[in-house]
């Protein structure tokens, strides 16, 4: 109340004195305004209030003579519900914006007092955290627009919105709406656009949604509408945008969607349509999508060739026939994977003009030859022609591709050699010719497709040796080479090989080159099945990342070096001896005790050097690039480096008083230097169990990229960014609880989980311990994590790496998400563009990855996506020599041989859930990331599922 009259004399005074700087503003509008600003508390507007005039405040727009207010954004700021009322006293508003605040529910003295406000046209309440039923709307004569998206709203909708008149624009998308689709939304029927996706709508799509023959959006995406789509409704003649996409829907396409003159983009993907894609389907169209249905027959010949057209996806139906010939030149994206198409590929000759950058005709019948007319489509960056029964060489013309970035043309029968012209594609990113019964060389200048990612030609008949140049490949992230007739000197390896360097079933001989101990980044080394003899070089232990080391069937004797106990090693077939105590397939979390405890002088030292706070040992030359990638210094025999890291910075996050006790820097600081230490390596992280001095054991984890992290100068930052993550509070959420940046590495401090990561309980050590219960809770538990970072108010927290590697388990059933701050922390500008280096795992990287570069939410949907089939498969990422998301796809038609039969056969009651969390899963890894779920919709899914 002081503070109410202080302001208002104060204005009283301005008033009296500069005339001139005052609006035009009522004196009731303007004390309304000052008083709003006292209340809601928006920092812009109490440090302006006092001098100026509302109408140059933030968020605050007034008429043309600024006589009156008539727009009010209040977009995330910390309004609270009580206040809301006090907007509705501006009579003249007609534009509140209150979205992304924490709004819990809307007050009845809101909805009476501004249902009052004669010219209110625009309430806008998305993004806030609305839960219960939708209140009913009195009054509001002229609102136009309503925006009520990405709350927690349920129940059913009746007659709600009915009294609102002048309503044009409803938005109600990612809600927890339930229930028939609503019907009454204003008995004026002037509804334009209609946005319910994303909710739990069920039943049919009812024909009174005819009557508002006004419409022009229809938006019913993500619901569980079943039924079919209406045979009129052709009626709605200004009809633009129709999506359907993932719901239940079934029956036909109706002949009377082609009627509509006005149609531009017809969605219907993912539901469970038959019968043929009508023809003169796109006859208006520009976009077209119908894939995941059961569509069959033939494609209309004349689908392709409107001139209007850009996007056709008919993928994973059961499509017969031919591929149209005339394809339109306007024509961007053509998808036809995945049916039972026949015939050749349409020759195209793409005079200048034509558009056609992503062709994919994948896993048909296709026969003859791939089209030298091909070449002249300048515009494609994506030709995927895999998977078909194709023959003949692969056509030089593919040379002139210039903005090729991705070329699969494997799983054909193509045989001639490669030729040379491939290696004029600069921009090509990936290229797979892998099984086919290609013959020859390697191409020698297959350095100039600089940008390549991957290199895949194993499964064909080459020969020759490896290309020196290959080194020379700086952005290669795999390589697969495997069965192929290739011999000689194997070159110098790119140090940017990450995946894997496959050199399996060829002819080599030798001795296994010393110089992949350069290659530090590389995760799996596959020399299996050659003539390889002599001793393992010792230098192959530097190899950082190294996780699987295949060496089995060569000609290799002498001693097995000792490598980190997380190196899955094959020798079988080989005359090498494993003389270290600790068996290469070792579990490394069954180390013994003893070995990591600490002398006691040690406590008393690091118990004297603890301090709460900023802890700076050594003033380092901050100018140094202070961290090392590889941490090249070699590690002794027994793997110990007691030669300690300098701390530049450490600091406690927490504000939990026990863990604030119970941390010990140094303590930390001694662990990370032992490998023995090591718990779990991810892609960007190792993990080092910690004993403290009190005895309870911490997680530290070393940033493996932390040359991709803030440089030096920006460590402020770096404990900036953790500081925000350290106050989450979720369950299902892993915090950072203190960080140390040393000399040559940046750790993260965390609560130890003794049962280690869920890729341990699945597929490690702990293999098959995971019943249904378990796995079912974890995925919730995932869910509930991945929702929670995802609808962080201040922006979304994104997975970098999402894995069954960075979720941990507390319990078989409680799981965390781990590796939350990369997002935050590394910084993707460093990555010198080998995209996996941000992109995460192999196998868990969303398709579109390679053409958008971005980490996204939905990217993250399809990792999750690729975890849930872990837990339904129980097996890897990456099985049987495929991406798990590919060898679900493949074996689809028989779900029973899908699911882990241990877990499957457990009951009829766990199969039928099964089958239905499959369900969820394919939805999450769909090809097009539109077409995924947000993960609130993912977690009711799961619910429901129960
Ligand atoms: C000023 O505001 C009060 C209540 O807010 C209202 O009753 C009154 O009619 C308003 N006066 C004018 C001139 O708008
Ligand atoms: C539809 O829109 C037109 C033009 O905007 C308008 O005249 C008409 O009243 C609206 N309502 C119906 C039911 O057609
Ligand atoms: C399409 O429109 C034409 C002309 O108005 C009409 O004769 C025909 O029956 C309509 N087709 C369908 C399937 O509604
Ligand atoms: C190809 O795309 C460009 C740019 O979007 C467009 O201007 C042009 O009209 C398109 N060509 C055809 C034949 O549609
Ligand atoms: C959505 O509604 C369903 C059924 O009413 C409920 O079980 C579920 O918990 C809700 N989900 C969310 C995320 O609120």
């Amino acid at each position: 109340m002081f503070r109410y009259e202080y302001t208002t004399t104060t204005f009283l005074l301005l008033f009296l004195f500069c005339p001139m700087v005052m609006s035009l503003l009522s004196r009731n509008q303007t004390k309304t305004m000052i008083n709003l600003s006292n209340h809601l508390n928006v920092s812009d507007w109490n440090t302006n209030n006092k001098d100026s005039n509302p109408c140059t405040w933030n968020g605050v727009t007034c008429d043309i003579s600024n006589s009156s207010v008539i727009k009010i954004v209040l977009s995330g700021s910390s309004l609270s519900s009580q206040s809301l009322p006090l907007l509705c006293k501006i009579e003249t508003l007609q534009d509140i914006d209150v979205s992304n605040n924490h709004l819990s529910y809307i007050p009845n003295e809101f909805i009476d007092a501004c249902g009052n406000i004669e010219s209110l046209k625009l309430l806008n309440f998305s993004g806030n955290v609305l839960t219960d039923f939708l209140p009913t709307f009195h009054g509001f004569d002229a609102l136009e627009s309503l925006d009520m998206s990405f709350n927690d709203l349920k129940g059913s909708i009746y007659l709600q919105l009915d009294e609102m008149v002048s309503l044009k624009f409803l938005n109600l998308s990612n809600n927890n709406f339930t229930g028939k689709l609503p019907t009454n939304l204003g008995s004026s029927m002037v509804l334009e656009q209609l946005v319910l996706s994303n909710n739990g709508f069920e039943g049919t799509i009812p024909h009174q949604i005819l009557s508002y023959k006004n419409l022009t959006v229809i938006d019913f995406m993500a619901n569980n509408l079943s039924g079919s789509i209406p045979f009129n409704i052709g009626n709605l003649s200004k009809l633009e945008i129709l999506s359907l996409s993932s719901n239940r829907l079934s029956g036909e396409i109706p002949m009377s969607l082609m009627n509509i003159t006005t149609l531009v983009r017809f969605a219907a993907n993912l539901n469970t349509f038959t019968g043929a894609v009508p023809l003169g389907s796109t006859k208006f169209l520009k976009n077209l999508d119908l894939s995941y249905n059961n569509l069959s027959e033939s494609i209309p010949e004349g689908l392709l060739s409107p001139s209007q057209l850009v996007l056709v996806d008919l993928s994973y139906n059961k499509l017969q026939g031919h591929v149209p010939k005339n394809i339109s030149p306007s024509l961007v994206r053509l998808r036809l994977g995945g049916n039972l198409l026949t015939g050749e590929v349409p020759s195209l000759s793409c005079e200048a003009g034509h558009n056609l950058t992503y062709m994919e005709l994948e896993n048909n019948q296709l026969t003859g030859l791939i089209p030298p007319g091909l070449g002249s489509c300048r515009k494609l960056a994506l030709l995927n022609l895999a998977d078909n029964e194709l023959t003949g060489a692969l056509p030089s013309e593919l040379g002139n591709l210039n903005n090729l970035q991705v070329l699969k043309v494997q799983m054909n029968k193509l045989n001639g050699t490669i030729p040379i012209q491939i290696s004029q594609l600069v921009k090509l990113s990936i290229l797979n010719l892998s099984k086919n019964s290609l013959d020859g060389p390697i191409p020698s200048d297959v350095s100039s497709m600089a940008n390549l990612t991957v290199l895949d030609l194993q499964g064909n008949s080459l020969n020759g040796s490896i290309p020196s140049s290959i080194g020379n490949l700086g952005k290669i992230l795999e390589i697969q080479l495997g069965e192929n007739q290739l011999s000689g000197a194997i070159p110098q390896m790119s140090s940017s090989l990450q995946i894997a360097l496959n050199l399996s079933r060829n002819h080599f001989s030798g001795n296994i080159p010393t110089s992949f101990g350069d290659l530090v980044n590389l995760e799996v080394l596959d020399l299996s099945n050659n003539n390889f003899s002599g001793e393992i070089p010792q230098s192959l232990t530097r190899m950082a990342a190294l996780t699987q080391l295949q060496l089995s069937n060569n000609k290799l004797s002498g001693d097995l070096p000792l490598f980190g106990s997380y190196v899955k090693i094959d020798i079988s077939g080989t005359h090498v001896t494993n003389n270290s105590n600790v068996s290469p397939n070792n579990s490394p979390t069954e180390e013994k005790n003893g070995k990591s405890v600490v002398v006691a002088v040690l406590i008393a030292i690091a118990a004297a050097i603890f301090v709460v706070g900023l802890v700076t040992l050594l003033v380092v030359t901050i100018s140094r690039h202070y961290c090392s990638v590889n941490d090249q210094r070699v590690q002794s025999s027994e793997g110990e480096n007691l030669d300690l890291p300098q701390v530049i910075k450490s600091n406690l996050l927490t504000p939990n008083g026990i863990h604030r006790s119970n941390i010990d820097f140094s303590k930390a600081m001694e662990a990370v230097a032992k490998t023995s230490n090591v718990t779990l390596k991810t892609k960007f992280s190792t993990y080092y169990k910690a004993v403290m001095p009190s005895g309870s054991i911490y997680f530290a984890k070393k940033l493996n990229w932390c040359d991709k992290i803030f440089p030096v100068n920006s460590i402020d930052k770096f404990g900036r960014e953790l500081e925000v993550l350290a106050k989450l509070n979720n369950s299902n959420v892993m915090v950072p609880l203190a960080y140390i940046v040393s000399t040559n590495n940046a750790y993260i401090l965390y609560e130890f989980v003794s049962n280690g990561s869920l890729f341990d309980a699945l597929h490690g050590s702990m293999e098959n311990s995971l019943d249904w219960a378990s796995r079912y809770s974890i995925a919730v538990g995932v869910a509930q994590g991945l929702s929670f970072l995802h609808g962080f108010a201040s922006g979304p927290i994104l997975l970098l790496d999402l894995s069954s590697k960075s979720i941990m388990l507390k319990s078989l059933k409680e799981p965390l998400v781990g590796d939350i701050e990369h997002y935050k922390v590394i910084d993707p500008s460093k990555s010198t563009g080998s995209f996996s280096a941000v992109a995460g795992s192999v196998g868990y990287i969303p398709p579109e990855y390679a053409y958008t570069m971005r980490v996204t939410m939905a990217g993250n949907i399809y990792s999750f996506g690729v975890i849930l089939l872990e837990l339904l498969t129980g097996k890897p990422a990456v099985t049987e020599g495929t991406e798990l998301v590919k060898w679900v796809s493949r074996n689809s038609r028989n779900q029973d041989f899908i699911l882990d039969s241990n877990v499957s056969r457990t009951s009829q009651a766990v199969r039928n859930q099964m089958l239905a969390i499959l369900e969820i899963a394919l939805v999450c890894v769909s090809t097009s990331p539109e077409t995924r779920p947000k993960m609130k919709t993912v977690l009711r899914m799961l619910l429901n599922a129960r």
